[in-house]
């Protein structure tokens, strides 16, 4: 340590007595391990969560779409005779906040899996580096354009981002950053994109995770397409920063791209100049330098064909590129800020096997969509393709999400958890027009004979909360239930549901709207708290086979309220309003006179994506537990069955038609449960699940 003078040391005694923090300079002089440049912002802490949580396997898409009496051919996999991988990796489509994500796969059993397959040689993320970019989705409907507001989760995410501006970005990226390098093999690579308004921090952190010697590249993207400012340069590059964990031991291959010249100079025999009919010039490969200006952006007449309504989607060649240069074929990539899937896409393509996350429901929708094109795809070519599955965090920790202030000391936090808890649990059971209610664990309220469960702010429901439901019911004979929750665990519904009927408990989950919070509402009484959604189906049983018809489906979501947008709209503007289910579409002529259109005309409007499993209890949901009593990690069976993808319909950008029976499918006799899923256009999942017999035998 520094020698520090009496007057030094006098102030740092005259600072702590007053119970003041210590000046600047200090932090130099006090602490062994000086960095000579450092970032520091409010709140830093170097601790990075360890919290392992359960990952779920909600679906599985191992076929892209089961045609009867068709059994696929998958040279690269032992499959059974339906053409189910059985065994080899199965590529990861994670939904969750990345922060737990990645804690659980570093801490976790799947870490095993992955070092399995070589450790993760490769990852790129595409942070939300837009200033204030938050989770509002724009949704087509017919002609017109929705736009949904991020629920409740996404809006906690958002404000972990953005609600101090630039520390809790940092703090954001610097824990995940951190989380990453520790995940990542000891060969591998990390590609981190971003733009002119974060580079500076990203920078930073990157320098001090990994080590600023290993800086490979800053790359610079470049492109052409979309607005231009007069009052500065345009802005028309961002910048991927490129690092190795360890800079004497990287996967890299050398690439190249194509230099264009003026004509044909017979040069050398050694680097052919070769003729390109689409552009009409001669060429020649030329080594790749770090500004890329080959690559266009998504939206331009190259990338139009693989635009999805995302709006931060990036052109698949930019990973390409990336994914050609740090990964070899078969090795595993990832994404943990994967938006619309473009690194899985690319991976799928390039025979690498991948793991991608996001934390919204839209985003592993469009991915989930993406992914199934592209196995068709490969399917319908004769290639080899790998099954994917879609899982969630089972049980979540609340204190990672609620903001509680993690620089107060643990007591504090848990007694700020408890306020909060208890606030919140008032504000819903009023809303709710609930009477409070006292001495039960699960319960907080009563209304027309009902006992209330509120659901946490923080998380969906999850199954594990349900299952506390159901057994403090059975133990105090309580046979009436409402469940009320932001959201739902992906999966949840219907078993747990049909569980508790079972055991002669009647459980009504119920959608929280977001107008809880909007006192004014709440005043009105106009808060309406909906049902989850309900899906009919008809099974089409002939002899051996069993096909089946989606005959219903129907939504209770609001956002806005069509007499609030009638007064507030100007004249001459119109505003799209979802009420009850309803997407209404509000407008004012020049004189004021409002009219009202109803854009959701059938209940097929509401569907984006409907799945079957003809045969849902074929795969139990296994989880692995750590044995507290002799640290070993041992296999479970959750009780609940995995929804295996076989046959499925949806909507693309393009193609916007919908089928609503499904292809017959060969089954033996007997009586089995077919499961269906239906995804809505906000990305929310429904299932429910009938019993089917098949040729007259129970
Ligand atoms: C810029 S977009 C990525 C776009 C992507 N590269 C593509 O090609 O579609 C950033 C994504 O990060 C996700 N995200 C933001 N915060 C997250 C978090 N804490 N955990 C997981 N995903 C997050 C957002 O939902 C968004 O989809």
């Amino acid at each position: 340590m520094a020698q520090l003078t009496p007057a030094e040391l006098q102030e740092i005694n005259r600072f702590l007595d007053a119970g003041k923090p210590l000046p600047d300079k200090y932090r130099f002089l006090l602490f062994e391990d000086k960095r000579e440049v450092e970032l520091v912002w409010n709140g830093k802490t170097n601790e990075v969560t360890n919290a392992v949580l359960p990952f779920q396997v909600i679906e599985q898409v191992d076929e892209p779409r089961a045609e009867v009496d068709t059994k696929l051919q998958m040279s690269m996999f032992d499959v059974d005779d339906r053409g189910r991988q059985l065994k080899g990796w199965q590529n990861k489509l994670i939904w969750g906040d990345n922060k737990l994500i990645l804690s659980s796969l570093k801490n976790g059993p799947l870490r095993e899996e992955i070092e399995k397959q070589g450790g993760i040689k490769l990852i790129y993320i595409d942070p939300p580096f837009d200033v204030g970019a938050d989770f509002s989705m724009d949704v087509e409907i017919g002609e017109d354009t929705f736009t949904k507001k991020p629920n409740i989760l996404e809006e906690i995410a958002y404000r972990d981002t953005w609600g101090k501006g630039a520390d809790s970005f940092i703090a954001m990226i610097y824990e995940r950053i951190a989380l990453l390098r520790d995940l990542l093999s000891d060969d591998g690579s990390i590609y981190v994109h971003c733009d002119y308004r974060v580079t500076s921090h990203i920078r930073q952190v990157l320098d001090e995770i990994f080590g600023a010697e290993n800086l490979q590249n800053e790359i610079i993207w470049s492109y052409k397409s979309g607005g231009v400012s007069k009052s500065s340069f345009a802005r028309k590059h961002d910048t991927i920063y490129f690092y190795a964990k360890d800079r004497r031991n990287y996967i890299f291959n050398t690439q190249y791209y194509k230099s264009y010249q003026a004509k044909k100079y017979n040069y050398n025999p050694n680097y052919p100049e070769i003729w390109d009919e689409e552009e009409q010039k001669w060429y020649h490969n030329s080594i790749c330098r770090d500004v890329w200006d080959d690559i266009k952006v998504i939206g331009t007449e190259t990338g139009q064909g693989e635009r999805l309504a995302y709006p931060t989607q990036k052109p698949e060649d930019l990973l390409v590129r990336i994914l050609s240069a740090s990964s070899n074929e078969g090795d595993l990539v990832a994404d943990f800020f994967s938006g619309s899937g473009t690194t899985a896409a690319v991976a799928e393509k390039m025979g690498r096997k991948w793991i991608a996350s996001d934390l919204g429901k839209f985003a592993i929708h469009t991915t989930r969509k993406r992914m199934i094109g592209i196995q068709r795809e490969l399917k319908a070519n004769g290639k080899d393709f790998r099954a994917f599955e879609i899982l969630n965090l089972g049980k979540y920790e609340r204190q990672h999400y609620v903001g509680v202030n993690e620089n107060l000391r643990l007591e504090e936090q848990q007694k700020q958890v408890e306020a909060r808890e208890r606030e919140f649990v008032g504000l819903i059971l009023n809303a709710y027009k609930a009477d409070e209610a006292e001495g039960f664990k699960t319960f907080q309220g009563k209304k027309s004979g009902r006992l209330v469960a509120v659901g946490p702010v923080n998380v969906p429901v999850s199954r594990l909360f349900v299952e506390e439901v159901i057994l403090e019911c059975r133990q105090k004979h309580i046979t009436k239930v409402d469940i009320l929750g932001f959201e739902f665990e992906m999966g949840l519904f219907p078993n747990v549901l049909d569980d508790a009927r079972s055991k002669g408990i009647d459980i009504s989950p119920k959608h929280i709207p977001a107008e809880v919070f909007d006192k004014r509402a709440v005043g009105k009484g106009q808060v309406l708290f909906h049902d989850v959604a309900a899906i009919e189906i008809k099974p089409l049983v002939k002899k051996n086979s069993i096909a089946i018809e989606l005959t219903d489906f129907s939504v209770f979501y609001s956002q806005d309220s069509v007499s609030d947008a009638e007064e507030t709209l100007k004249d001459k503007k119109n505003k799209i309003v979802v009420e009850k289910g309803q997407i209404v579409k509000v407008s004012k002529d020049k004189d004021g006179i409002v009219t009202r259109q109803q854009l959701t005309k059938v209940w097929t409007d509401w569907i984006d994506y409907w799945a079957v499993d003809f045969n849902f209890e074929n795969k139990r949901e296994i989880i692995r537990v750590k044995n507290e009593a002799n640290g070993e990690w041992e296999e479970i069976w959750t009780g609940d069955y995995i929804f295996e993808n076989e046959w499925q319909s949806f909507r693309t950008k393009n193609d916007r038609s919908l089928e609503l029976t499904s292809v017959a499918h060969e089954c033996a006799s007997g009586t089995r449960k077919v499961a269906v899923k239906v995804v809505d256009i906000f990305g929310n999942d429904t299932m429910t699940i009938i019993d089917v017999t098949i040729g007259g035998k129970k």
